[in-house]
Formats: structure tokens, sequence, C-alpha cells
């Protein structure tokens, strides 16, 4: 086991590409390391690059703070589980897992000794008999896990290895991926596009966004203090309320109302502002009916959809006069609605209209411009 230093790493590819900028992140000892982001933003090519299957254009990789630049990936102890996993097809379970103690002249018996654990660790016991194409493809998955695991390598680099699983399969199999990090204590860099995913199994993420990284932090924190309007949009689902608001001298202007800033919120406005950007997460949003006669500011909104979840309804609603800024990923016929996470027994219902509680405990401010958030 070791730590994994990025040190101003950037890949340049040959077409002029950029697909990692300067990434500085150190990650401890043991830790649990989630990449985060979507579709392109360079985690997998930032992941290749601590394996070795990719040249460093600039920076520095360590691995037990030793510098791998120029290692190869043998050289560097490394195990890897991709979302395309290869099996030996014409090996059975048993062989496919052992075949890299094999390479590595490890001993019969202590090679039997740790595929037996591993398959024990991935309950895949009675399938060390079969050949891949006896198996299904999450069976498949913890066959790849398992040759990983045999290994106890420095550290394991994952690349979406649950993305083709069903979906209960893959809530399964995070589960364990969190009971077996915690058994073996192997430092994990962990590639997901999914940001629940990513809440669900780091102790800390790193969200990237075109080859940066945005920030580094436990779930709780990315959710409650993202440092940024692209953090607050991925994070979250549905996505973060974004509105053209005005906080001026203690008070947060949206439309043609106003309405006072809590004091910790005051606190934490870096400076007088104006013009902000105004966050507010769907469960900022509660039914006035069902909320009690708190102070909380009151707000007519139009209902436009519901979504019955069970435990919550989703509402998506207009509020006359309000600014709605689209930076999510809403679909089209939504744009421009504020997504509200209400009590069940709400009777908001579509074409009506529903009294709101505004929580600006929750509010989130930042620049216009830059996206930066504006609380400390
Ligand atoms: N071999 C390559 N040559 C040129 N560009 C590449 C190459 N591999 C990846 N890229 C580009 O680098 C960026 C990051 O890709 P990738 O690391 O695969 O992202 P992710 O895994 O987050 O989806 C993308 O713009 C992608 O098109
Ligand atoms: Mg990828």
């Amino acid at each position: 086991m070791a730590s994994v230093d990025l040190d101003h790493v950037t890949k340049d590819f040959p077409d002029g590409t950029r697909a990692v900028d300067e990434i500085e992140l150190a990650i401890a000892d043991g830790e649990f390391m989630i990449f985060v982001g979507p579709s392109g933003c360079g985690k997998t090519t930032a992941l290749r690059m601590v394996a070795g299957l990719e040249k460093v254009s600039s920076g520095e990789i360590r691995i037990g703070g030793v510098a791998v630049n120029d290692l190869d990936p043998v050289e560097r102890d490394i195990a890897m589980v991709f979302q395309n996993y290869a099996l030996y097809p014409h090996m059975t379970v048993r062989d496919n897992i052992s075949f890299p103690l094999k390479m590595q002249g490890v001993g019969r018996r202590e090679s039997n000794g740790r595929v037996n654990d591993a398959a024990r660790l991935l309950g895949i016991e009675e399938l060390l008999h079969r050949k891949p194409r006896e198996l299904s493809g999450g069976q498949r998955q913890r066959v790849a896990m398992g040759r990983a695991i045999v290994r106890h390598p420095q550290a394991f680099l994952m690349d979406e290895p649950l993305s083709n699983l069903d979906a209960k399969l893959r809530v399964q199999m995070r589960a364990e991926l969190v009971k077996l990090h915690a058994r073996l204590g192997v430092t994990t860099i962990y590639v997901t596009h999914d940001q629940t995913e990513a809440m669900t199994l780091g102790q800390r993420v790193a969200v990237l966004s075109k080859g940066v990284v945005q920030q580094v932090d436990t779930p709780q924190r990315l959710y409650s203090r993202p440092t940024n309007t692209f953090v607050a949009s991925f994070i979250g689902s549905p996505a973060m309320n974004f509105l053209r608001g005005r906080a001026v001298r203690g008070e947060l202007e949206l439309g043609d109302r106003r309405f006072e800033l809590p004091a910790e919120v005051r606190d934490e406005i870096e400076r007088e502002r104006g013009d902000v950007l105004v966050g507010l997460r769907p469960e900022a949003f509660a039914d006035a009916l069902l909320a009690g006669t708190d102070e909380r500011p009151r707000l007519h909104a139009d209902v436009e959809i519901t979504e019955q979840l069970g435990p919550e309804t989703l509402a998506y609603v207009r509020i006359p006069g309000f600014e709605t800024m689209e930076l999510g990923e809403r679909p089209v016929e939504l744009a421009g609605a504020l997504a509200a996470r209400l009590d069940p027994r709400t009777r908001a219902r579509p074409g009506e209209t529903v009294e709101l509680a505004l929580d600006l405990e929750q509010v989130h401010l930042f620049d216009r411009e830059t996206g930066a958030s504006l609380l400390r």
C-alpha cells in the first residue's frame, strides 16, 4: 500500500487536446479517492497516467513517495480494473484470477489460498471451475476484481468498473466495494461519471471538469459547500436551481421580492456584491401548508409537473417574476422551472398553484461572471 501524489500533472495529446490540466492531488496511503466528472473531462487519462499506460506531458506522479514517471506499468505494482475487462476465455475463473500471481512466480499453495480468499470476499467461490463465457456480466466483473485483489498491489485503479452492471447489482457491488476497501485498506482511485456513485463510495471526491480539478472534498462538503457553479450543479439530483438575484445590504432580491439573509450567510459573504447568481437546492423549498407557522418567507408557485417518488414528491414549478438560469441538465420541457422537493402529503398538482416556504439558511451565492462561490 502506498500514497499516490499527482504533482501538477498535465496531459497534452499530439492533436493538441489538453485532457488533464495541472492536476495537484495528494492521495493518502489507504485512502479511497474518487474522480468524478462528465464524459470527456479527463478521468480515464488521469488514471492511465498513474498506471503508466499513458505518458505524462508535464508534472510528476509519485507512488509511495517515489517518482514513477519513467517506470513501466509492471514496475509500478498497481492493479487496474476497467469497465471493459478482458478475461482469458480459455481459462477457468481460478486460472484467470491466479494469472498475475503465476507471472509473479508466487507458489501454488500461496496462490490457491489467495484465490480462495478473494473468491470468498467476492462471493464467487462456486464459480472457480467455470469459463468466462459461462458467467453473467456481474460475475465476470467480480472475476476481474478478484484478479486485482490477489496481487496485493500498492494501489487499485478502477475505471467505471460497475457501469456494465444493472442498477440493482451496481448498488450491491458498491456496498461490497466499500466493505472490501475497509477490509483490505488498499489505496484506491475510483473513476466514475455518476455523482451518486461518487457520493456513496468516496471518502474524498475530486470533481473534474475539462481536465481541471474543481474541488476535492468529502461528499458532504461538496454538497453543502460547492466552490463553484460547476460543482453545485453537478452534485445533487435534481440539480440545484439557479436564479438571477441581487445581494445588497444583507438582503437578497429575487424578482420583485426582498428577503432578509440569515446572519450566518451575511457573515460569510466576503463583501457587498450586487448582482449574484443564487443557488437553491430542491429541499430549500417546502409546501407551506405542511411547514407549520414559522418565519420562512412564502412564495406562490405555478406547478408544472409533479413526480411522486414515495418518500418525497418532486414538483417542477415556476415563480412569477423569478429569473432562472439553466446550468444543470434539465429536460428541455422543464427548462426555466424550479425543482422543489416536497413532503409526499403535498396537494401540489400540475396546473395549480402551491404556496412554498423558502429556507434561506440553505441559500448559495455565486459570482455571476466566474461562477465562484461567494460564501467562505
Ligand atoms: N489518445 C487520445 N488522443 C487525443 N485525445 C484523446 C485521447 N484520449 C482521450 N482524448 C481526449 O481527452 C479528453 C479526456 O478523455 P478521457 O480521459 O477519456 O475522459 P473521461 O474518461 O473523463 O471520459 C477527451 O476530450 C478525449 O477526447
Ligand atoms: Mg473514461
